[in-house]
């Protein structure tokens, strides 16, 4: 069966904006998050206190939390990959984040220059200061369903570093498909592991694929009928990582919100919003939104 609600997490302005060639302005970034709020989700991801060598279209992330408009029922996470990270998020006045590491070695040594138990002590002291804060802090796991480096991750990986991140008091995992690799059984598969052998409630799990191949929206339906209920996407379809070659963007918000809609699953979102929170951004973007749904309603 499936759920009756979907929460949504827009991933848009971080996942996707971190992956554009040009630079948007600081204020369209701004304008962006605040409209998809408007819109309704309930989690808009807004941007990374990363190193601003590594992605240098979020280095404005101080700027972005501070200067940004904030409904009173809307998280607005950003990504932490250390202390650094942290104290930067905390003076620009962030209430929510996520940390991030990999089932696979290669993908965590290319994307944040560790290992993954070096990722996870990392974690720990940002951990402890955001539950000193009451800040919630979630957990993407990348590379779930496929490394590019090593190809195939066993689903044990993802059960163990799962496992890890929630012993230290993480209250949300993200499974990331971050190449757009996954086919539904694999989602049965990781998906059952956690729950069955590793005892991890579903409300802990979130799903996050990338469209690269076009499975995404099957496997998200399969991930509901496993009893998931919160599900990662990005406006327009924006997004990609920096170091994940030729990873294509997310699974479309406009996209997932038609399926979800027309399976009778509320949301709480308007999904003529988000479209006009994707056509407001498309100009300072390459290239045209991914999005399906929103290239119907723009050809219509
Ligand atoms: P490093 O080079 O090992 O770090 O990078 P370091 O500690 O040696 O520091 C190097 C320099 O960076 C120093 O500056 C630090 O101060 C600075 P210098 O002294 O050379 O001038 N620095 C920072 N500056 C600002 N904010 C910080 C920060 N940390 C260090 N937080 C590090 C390690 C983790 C920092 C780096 O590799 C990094 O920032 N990586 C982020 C990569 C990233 O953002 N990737 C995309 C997000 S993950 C993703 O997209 C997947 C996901 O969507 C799920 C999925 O699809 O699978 C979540
Ligand atoms: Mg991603």
């Amino acid at each position: 069966s499936l759920p009756r609600r979907v929460r949504v997490v827009e991933v848009g302005p971080r996942d996707g904006l971190q992956n554009e060639k040009g630079q948007v302005p600081t204020a369209q970034k701004i304008r962006f998050i605040e409209q998809l709020a408007e819109a309704g989700l309930p989690v808009v991801e807004a941007t990374s206190f990363v190193s601003p060598r590594a992605i240098p279209q979020l280095s404005d992330a101080s700027e972005v939390m501070s200067s940004l408009t904030r409904l009173p029922g809307t998280e607005y996470p950003v990504l932490v990959p250390n202390m650094k990270g942290m104290e930067r998020a905390l003076a620009a006045g962030v209430r929510s984040i996520a940390v991030f590491t990999a089932a696979s070695e290669s993908f965590t040594r290319h994307n944040i220059n560790a290992t993954i138990a070096e990722s996870l002590a990392n974690f720990r002291p940002v951990v402890e200061a955001a539950q000193r804060e009451q800040i919630p802090v979630r957990g993407y796991i990348s590379t779930v369903f496929g490394c590019p480096y090593e190809g195939e991750v066993k689903p044990e990986q993802t059960l163990e570093v799962a496992l890890r991140l929630l012993d230290m008091g993480i209250s949300e995992l993200s499974l990331g498909d971050t190449i757009g690799v996954a086919t539904p059984d694999q989602v049965v598969t990781v998906i059952d592991l956690l729950v069955t052998k590793g005892r991890i409630p579903l409300e802990k799990l979130a799903v996050h694929f990338h469209d690269t191949r076009g499975t995404a929206l099957a496997n998200v339906l399969t991930a509901l009928q496993l009893g998931i209920s919160t599900v990662d996407s990005a406006a327009g379809g924006l997004g990609g990582c920096p170091y994940a070659p030729g990873a294509a963007g997310n699974l479309a918000t406009e996209d997932l919100l038609y399926m979800l809609h027309g399976l009778g699953i509320e949301t709480g979102v308007n999904l003529e919003k988000v479209v006009a929170a994707t056509r407001s951004i498309a100009p300072f973007l390459g290239h045209p939104p991914t999005s399906k749904y929103y290239q119907a309603a723009t050809a219509l």
